[in-house]
């Protein structure tokens, strides 16, 4: 298993993945979140993808705040339904929180999440900042030192 910065090539493969795992929100729309990473935009965001034998199987991005560059989100963290609870979705996070540490000043960073699958996240150390204000989404932070 690799786990590599996306290529414009891995796009669709990308996009095939948050469709299945995410019937209702708008493809187009998912589809512009992505290709943003290859746009002339100011702030951009990076998606990191798990690789299987020339397979993407695997996405998860992450931007940095627009007011602060201490602050980053992470967000499509998504794994094909056929290799979930493999560990994957583990090794992708990590790499993306290697990823936002190695990002320029200043060293200590908080990672904002908003997810319905608070569990997965506490093993990294993100912990509730607030609770279900949009739905059955929480809002979660980690800090890195
Ligand atoms: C969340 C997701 C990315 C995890 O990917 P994965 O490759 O299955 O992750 P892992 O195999 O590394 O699992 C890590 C842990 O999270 C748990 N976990 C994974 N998916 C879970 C879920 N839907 N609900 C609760 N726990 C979950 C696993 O049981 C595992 O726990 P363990 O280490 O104690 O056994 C994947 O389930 C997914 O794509 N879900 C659909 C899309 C989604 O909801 N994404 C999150 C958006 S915020």
């Amino acid at each position: 298993m690799k786990m590599k910065k996306a290529t414009k090539k891995d796009l669709l493969k990308m996009l095939e993945i948050i469709k299945t795992n995410n019937p209702k929100y708008p493809k187009q729309l998912v589809h512009k979140e992505l290709k943003e990473m290859f746009s002339e935009s100011l702030l951009r965001p990076t998606y990191f993808v798990a690789e299987n034998k020339k397979e993407i199987v695997a996405l998860g991005g992450f931007i940095s705040s627009w007011v602060d560059n201490a602050v980053f989100n992470i967000f499509w963290m998504n794994t094909n339904s056929k290799y979930q609870k493999q560990g994957i979705g583990t090794k992708l996070m990590k790499e993306l929180i290697n990823q936002i540490k190695k990002q320029k000043k200043p060293k200590s960073k908080i990672i904002l999440i908003s997810t319905e699958i608070p569990k997965f996240y506490k093993k990294f150390g993100f912990k509730k900042i607030n609770s279900r204000y949009d739905g059955n989404y929480l809002l979660m932070e980690k800090r890195l030192k």
